[in-house]
């Protein structure tokens, strides 16, 4: 495939002023994800201070009481920080060091990437800013607390729907305006080349070692490896080592809101078409203008209206399968998780697993479903409540 293309989806369109800073990116990473110091310090990162690697759990209850499918959990809830940001966060942040940068800058949309980068950023002794939109700081106070404790400015994003696509443009901005010792440490697999493939590579460790240890358990692959989808990155971090095993079905959810037939979702595969934005080509839900449609869901990670290019391309060539799923069910699979596992996660991941209690029933016990468990859910007990109108004096 051609670089910087999946298909052709991806590529870098972007203003003329950081084409040289991509160009040199792409060329430290090709350097340093060879090398082997490089490798050694990141590996010590992920497993001595992120708590790599992450269980795979066997839900037995929930399997149970589901009666088909065996249910495995991914735990990526488990690591520092409390999702799979972190393996991203880390790899780019000592990149970025690598190159001799002094400052790290994010967007992000449930904070759970700003949470991490600020946390990358203490413990590198870098420089950090995160930009986030109004509505998200609203809906997300704790982690914007959270992130200025571990020493970053959270700067909140005004325009547009004031939401994660407006902290991309932010974020973007500034960067522009100050290459020389700042890094965009972007937190999912998308934007222009090379960050989908960055992204995606750091990412990568969440498949490789589900693989190896479905293998060590069950002796076998899954049927099935579901993911939630926002930009894509927890999904394309778990579904990468699992492409060439063909028999193995990748399946994507996207945040379907009050669902995909009113106007209030975030399901791209769904109702989105092809476009170009945010420096690459994919699917968005836009309208016959081009212009970027509103979107909405409960979930904050997953209000994204479009979605990393080597997604469209795995839906393009019937690789993976992207299905929507609503509010409603994502809030059912949270409190059914919670209930029967022991297990708050994120209201992003719930969407994962409200898909897993639709198919693990049709299936056969023989056969094996791994869900990753994107992150844990403290970050959205409050909302819940509200939605449930629950008062719980916050
Ligand atoms: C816990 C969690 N899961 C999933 C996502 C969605 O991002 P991605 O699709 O890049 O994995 C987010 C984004 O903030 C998140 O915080």
């Amino acid at each position: 495939m051609e670089t910087g293309r999946f298909g052709e989806f991806g590529g870098q369109y972007i203003t003329e002023t950081l084409m040289n800073e991509l160009i040199r990116l792409e060329k430290e990473y090709e350097f340093y994800k060879n090398d082997e110091e490089f490798n050694k310090e990141l590996t010590t990162l992920f497993n001595e201070y992120a708590g790599r690697p992450s269980l795979l759990y066997y839900a037995e209850k929930m399997t149970k009481d589901l009666g088909g499918a065996k249910v495995y959990l991914k735990r990526e809830d488990l690591n520092h920080t409390g999702s799979h940001k972190i393996n991203n966060v880390l790899g780019q942040a000592l990149l970025a060091k690598k190159m001799g940068k002094t400052r790290v800058i994010a967007e992000t949309g449930a904070g759970q990437h700003g949470v991490a980068t600020a946390t990358a950023a203490a413990l590198l002794g870098m420089e950090c800013d995160v930009y986030m939109g109004k509505e998200d700081t609203e809906r997300q106070a704790l982690n914007v607390y959270r992130m200025e404790l571990l020493g970053a400015r959270v700067h909140p994003v005004t325009s547009g729907t004031m939401t994660l696509k407006d902290a991309v443009n932010e974020t973007m901005r500034e960067w522009a305006t100050r290459v020389s010792d700042t890094h965009y440490v972007l937190g999912s697999v998308m934007g222009p080349h090379p960050f989908p493939m960055i992204v995606r590579d750091f990412q990568s460790v969440i498949g490789k070692e589900a693989k190896a240890q479905i293998l060590e358990k069950e002796g076998k692959l899954p049927k099935a490896v579901i993911a939630c989808v926002g930009g894509g990155s927890n999904a394309m971090g778990i579904f990468h080592e699992f492409i060439p095993d063909e028999d193995v079905a990748l399946i994507g959810c996207e945040a379907a809101g009050r669902g995909v037939d009113t106007p209030q979702n975030a399901a791209t595969i769904a109702n989105g078409s092809k476009g170009i934005f945010h420096g690459m080509k994919s699917y968005f839900c836009q309208d016959d203008m081009g212009q970027i449609a509103p979107v909405y869901s409960i979930s904050a990670g997953l209000d994204y209206p479009g979605i990393g290019p080597e997604h469209a391309y795995l839906h393009d060539t019937g690789r993976a399968t992207y299905v929507p799923v609503t509010d409603d069910e994502a809030v059912e699979a949270f409190e059914y998780i919670a209930r029967t596992e022991g297990i708050i996660c994120a209201i992003e991941s719930a969407h994962a697993i409200s898909h897993a209690i639709k198919i693990a029933p049709t299936m056969s016990p023989e056969d094996i479903i791994i869900v990753n468990i994107s992150g844990r859910g403290d970050k959205d007990v409050a909302a819940i409540a509200r939605y449930r109108g629950i008062d719980i004096h916050e």
